[in-house]
């Protein structure tokens, strides 16, 4: 059943009221600030989905707001959309220690709250970013090479999957790929 649009934030909050001060894997021993719960319109029509917390995002407690996300930003901005106006979250809301890619059992201990936060929101598309954002959205590990280029499917959700904006900060010539 739909949440209504009205009912969304309240029901997003409940999720996170959920989390608490989670201790369900070992990131939250290894050092972490602050959980990312996520960020956002609770009626988003597209989501974007990242890996993990990094530096910025474990102090200030919201996701993309590093580097990345600031081609993140720019890139949502030149679809002439506000940040606002899309969610965005991470599939662990816990920094992993050095930014390592998180571990499977952390990945899922994590990610049934990112899948209920999209039950919540019900985009109409959601974006993985990178390999770990595919992997733990669609429950396959392929490469990403070839999750590219088609749709696939989440929570009833469209789901395209390109490169992660770090991955384009340090490869710009991959940006043309990624717009496509
Ligand atoms: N990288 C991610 O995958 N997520 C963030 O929130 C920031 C950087």
């Amino acid at each position: 059943e739909p949440i209504p649009a009205a009912e969304r934030a309240a029901a997003l909050q409940a999720i996170s009221d959920d989390i608490g001060d989670c201790t369900r894997c070992s990131l939250a021993y290894a050092g972490r600030r602050k959980i990312v719960f996520g960020d956002g319109s609770p009626s988003a029509r597209l989501m974007f989905v990242g890996e993990g917390p990094g530096a910025d995002e474990d102090v200030q407690g919201l996701p993309f707001v590093g580097k990345a996300g600031q081609l993140l930003n720019n890139m949502i901005a030149a679809m002439g959309l506000a940040r606002a106006e899309v969610y965005i979250a991470n599939i662990v809301k816990c920094r992993p220690p050095n930014n390592r890619v998180p571990e499977p059992v952390e990945a899922t201990t994590c990610s049934q709250f990112l899948l209920r936060q999209i039950d919540v929101v019900q985009p109409e598309v959601i974006v993985a970013l990178g390999s770990t954002a595919a992997t733990y959205l669609l429950g396959v590990k392929r490469s990403l090479g070839s999750l590219r280029g088609q749709w696939h499917s989440c929570r009833g959700a469209k789901v395209a999957v390109t490169y992660h904006p770090a991955f384009l900060l340090r490869d710009p010539n991959m940006k043309g790929e990624a717009w496509k």
